[in-house]
């Protein structure tokens, strides 16, 4: 698998941002079996190796989980405000949870859970997330997670972008691109208007 064209503008955009934390977020929406969108912010923890598959990391026991059984297609929108560019990345997502089909994905949840710090891994053993609030507050102060086998409820979520719209402010006019995968290696790209 070859890097995806946007994968240039989007490695210069994290890069011109890296001061702050926060241009790490992004917004990923899916659609609930209701036909409703969902949207919520969620970290962006690197690519799959090799692949140009974004990798999240999130909790078998939260909604989105349902909406992407349900519907596959999700869409990351993602704000840079040093450079003040939005990327929005549309494609198929993929849960990768103990039980995955793939040794490879399967170890990759496991590098991705290693990789995560202590209070990060330690939210996975919290209560059930979206519920009434428990009335005991030390079950979100658990013991220390295993660091090296994930707790069962830990998913790896991958969203494989079919299409990238990046749009950048900067500029009189602004500048925006469209990228639509044809076939697993090959990419249009379109310069369109803003
Ligand atoms: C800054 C920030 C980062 C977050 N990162 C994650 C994340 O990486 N994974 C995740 O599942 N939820 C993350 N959340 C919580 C989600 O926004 C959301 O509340 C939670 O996943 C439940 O969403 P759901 O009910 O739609 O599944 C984050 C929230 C904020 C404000």
């Amino acid at each position: 698998m070859s890097v995806a064209p946007w994968r240039s503008p989007l490695a210069r955009a994290l890069h011109n941002n890296r001061a702050l934390p926060y241009a790490r977020y992004f917004q990923l929406a899916t659609v609930g079996a209701n036909g409703y969108p969902a949207n919520r912010t969620v970290v962006f923890r690197g690519f799959l190796e090799n692949t140009n598959q974004l990798q999240i990391v999130t909790d078998s026991r939260s909604q989105k989980i349902n909406h992407i059984q349900h519907q596959h297609w999700g869409e990351i929108c993602w704000y840079f405000p040093k450079t003040r560019e939005q990327f929005r990345l549309g494609g198929n997502l993929n849960l990768v949870t103990a039980s995955h089909t793939s040794q490879g994905l399967r170890d990759a949840r496991q590098i991705v859970w290693q990789e995560l710090s202590d209070s990060a891994r330690s939210q996975f053993a919290w209560p059930e997330p979206g519920v009434a609030r428990v009335e005991d507050e030390a079950a979100f102060s658990p013991l220390p997670s295993d660091r090296e086998q994930p707790l069962p409820n830990f998913c790896l979520l991958l969203l494989e972008p079919i299409q990238v719209d990046h749009l950048q402010l900067r500029g009189n006019p602004q500048n925006r691109w469209l990228y639509q995968q044809q076939s697993p290696d090959q990419w249009l790209k379109q310069a369109v208007n803003p």
